[in-house]
């Protein structure tokens, strides 16, 4: 009994799943199609012989069917049955091996084609997330479509990610959490591509975990004012609402991005929304606190957390906002 199970077995482990599917079908088609032409053969036969339609022909007596008809019917069935007792075991013996290799070839291929040889957190980065978030995480653009329109996106630098959602009140672990679920899930709605398995994205938790390692490596503490820091506050007036704006905001928030000159069209919305008319829905104290702490989003673009720039500037920037108010 084994040897027969091990011949079985060690056939099905040679033949390509697909092929089997597919011969199964084809066997499937041409039974279905014998099974017609049979019937069609015995109609036509029946029609030549008597034109009397089925239902009033004689039927079989009881001797033929409670012999030869129920006889065969029993016979059928009991081969139904034992093709059903061999088939089902040895199918349930083979699908646990049948579903780790498929796994295992699965990951294979997976990792395989995200190699560049080196499998670490940095290389990794550099290969597939630096392009938008910058070398070391200093942050950057991409070119996408908003409305038919190519717009400069700016992706946060993930530099300063745990210092910014820290100064913003969060604690270590959600941070991490954060990074975990923005990398794993994507963005939707926004330039940020899926990145696990889980997920329908390229990599394995293990990827994920040494991309994370490398993100907590190259955290650097947040400086205002550093040449290659984020948060931008002028040296002359560090309360100047509006140059805050420009240095800071307005990649997001004004049609042209930072380089937008038009006093009209500052803060009238690009990825992130009309500022003309926040004061509209918000309170001056939800508007500090949207800035500070940021609004994370799933599904649509995020608004990042600006607390780092401190409380001074961000009550300029509150200010700022209520000038360039919409008139009603
Ligand atoms: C990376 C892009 C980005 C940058 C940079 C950015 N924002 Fe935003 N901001 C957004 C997005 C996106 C939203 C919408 C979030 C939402 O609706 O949940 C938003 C929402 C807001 C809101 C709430 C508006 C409302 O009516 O609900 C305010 C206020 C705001 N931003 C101010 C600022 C200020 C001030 C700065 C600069 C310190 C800034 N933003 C920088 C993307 C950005
Ligand atoms: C095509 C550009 C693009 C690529 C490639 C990309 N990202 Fe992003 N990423 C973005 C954008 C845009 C956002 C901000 C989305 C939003 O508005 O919420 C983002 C957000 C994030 C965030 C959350 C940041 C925050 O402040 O909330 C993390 C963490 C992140 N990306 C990590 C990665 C990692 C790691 C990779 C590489 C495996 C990667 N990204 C590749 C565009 C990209």
């Amino acid at each position: 009994m084994t040897s027969i199970g091990e011949t079985a077995l060690s056939i099905f482990a040679a033949t390509d799943s697909r092929l089997i599917t597919a011969l199964a079908v084809a066997g499937g088609l041409a039974v279905l199609g014998l099974l017609l032409v049979l019937t069609s053969l015995g109609e036509l036969r029946g029609r030549r012989t008597a034109k009397v339609p089925a239902a009033y022909r004689p039927a079989p007596g009881d001797e033929v069917l409670e012999r030869r008809t129920l006889e065969r019917y029993l016979a059928w069935s009991a081969i139904a049955a034992i093709f059903m007792a061999v088939w089902l075991p040895v199918y349930w013996l083979r699908e646990p091996t049948r579903l780790a290799e498929k796994r295992e070839k699965f990951l294979e291929v997976q990792v395989y084609e995200n190699s560049s040889g080196n499998q670490g957190g940095e290389a990794l980065y550099n290969e597939f997330c630096a392009s938008c978030h910058g070398k070391e995480g200093r942050g950057g653009f991409s070119n996408v479509f908003i409305d038919d329109k190519e717009v400069k996106y700016a992706e946060p630098p993930l530099r300063f990610i745990y210092e910014r959602y820290k100064a913003a009140g969060r604690s270590e672990e959600e941070v991490t959490q954060l990074i975990y679920d923005a990398i794993d899930r994507g963005r939707p709605g926004t330039p940020m591509p899926t990145w696990s398995i889980a997920f329908g994205g390229p990599f394995i938790s293990h990827q994920i975990d040494t991309i994370v390692e490398y993100l907590q490596e190259i955290q650097v503490e947040i400086t205002p004012g550093h040449k290659n820091s984020q948060f931008k506050i002028p040296d002359d007036d560090p309360t100047d609402g509006e140059a805050i704006f420009k240095a800071n905001c307005s990649v997001c928030h004004t049609p042209g991005g930072a380089s937008q000159e038009d006093d009209e069209l500052i803060g009238s919305g690009l990825i992130g929304p009309n500022l003309r008319v926040t004061f509209e829905r918000l309170s001056r104290d939800e508007v500090y606190d949207v800035i500070a702490k940021g609004r994370i989003n799933m599904n649509r673009p995020s608004m990042p957390a600006w607390a780092a720039l401190g409380e001074r500037a961000i009550r300029s920037l509150v200010e700022f906002i209520e000038s360039i108010q919409r008139s009603a």
